[in-house]
C-alpha cells in the first residue's frame, strides 16, 4: 500500500524550520512514497511567496497545497502559473492564477493526483467543491494510481462529508483547514478513503 505523508499547515519561519528538521526523520521512519505540504501560511504566517515555496520544494516535497490565503502575496501569482506542483483551491474562480490539481510521479513511476478544494462555510469559494471534485476526477482518474484531496474547510462536517462523498472513488484522503483549530480533534480511518482533520 503506497504511503503519503501530508504535513500542514506549515506556518511562517518556525514552521519551515520545523519541517526541515522533522522531514528527514519522518522519511526514515515511514518511507513515504510522496510528501505533500500545505503551505498557505508559510510566508510570515499568512500566504506564501516564491522564496518560501522554493524553500519547501528544496526539501524534496512533491507538491504544495494552499487555501484561503493563497493570494495574500502578489508575487506568488506568476509562480502559481510557472509549472511547479503547487496548487490553489480548485473551486475558486477559474480566472484566478494557478490550477486546482496536479499529477506528480515518483522515482518508481507511481502517479499521485493531488486536488485542492475549499469549503463553502465562511470562506470565499466559487462553486460546490463536490461538483468540482467530480469534474477533476473524471479528468485525471485514469492517469493516477492514487489521489489525495486537501479539503480546506472551516467545518469538520464539511471535511468528513467530503471524505464520505469521495469514498470508494479511488484511494484518497481528505484533510485540512489547518491555519487555525476551530474544530474538535477528529480522526477517521476508513479505507479506501481516509478523511482526517485537526
Ligand atoms: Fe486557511
Amino acid at each position: 500500500m503506497p504511503k503519503i505523508l501530508f504535513i500542514g499547515d506549515v506556518v511562517a519561519e518556525p514552521g519551515r524550520r520545523t519541517l526541515a528538521t522533522v522531514l528527514p526523520q519522518l522519511r526514515d521512519e515511514h518511507e513515504p512514497d510522496f510528501v505533500v505540504v500545505n503551505g498557505e501560511n508559510a510566508a510570515g504566517g499568512m500566504g506564501i511567496n516564491p522564496k518560501t515555496a522554493d524553500e519547501i520544494f528544496e526539501l524534496g516535497v512533491d507538491a504544495i497545497t494552499l487555501g484561503n490565503h493563497t493570494y495574500r502575496h502578489r508575487e506568488i501569482y506568476s509562480y502559481l502559473d510557472g509549472g511547479k506542483p503547487i496548487i490553489r483551491c480548485a473551486n475558486q474562480h477559474e480566472s484566478n492564477p494557478g490550477r486546482g490539481h496536479v499529477i506528480v510521479e515518483n522515482g518508481v513511476g507511481l502517479r499521485l493526483g493531488v486536488i485542492n478544494l475549499i469549503g463553502q462555510f465562511g470562506l470565499d469559494h466559487e462553486g460546490n467543491p463536490w461538483d468540482c471534485a467530480d469534474r477533476i476526477l473524471r479528468q485525471i482518474e485514469k492517469d493516477c494510481d492514487l489521489i489525495l484531496v486537501d479539503m480546506h474547510a472551516e467545518l469538520t462536517s464539511e471535511k468528513v462529508t467530503t471524505g464520505w462523498y469521495l469514498d470508494g472513488r479511488r484511494p484518497s484522503s481528505a484533510p485540512t483547514r489547518t491555519c487555525r483549530p476551530p474544530t474538535p480533534a477528529y480522526c477517521q480511518v476508513e479505507p479506501p478513503t481516509s478523511p482526517t482533520s485537526e
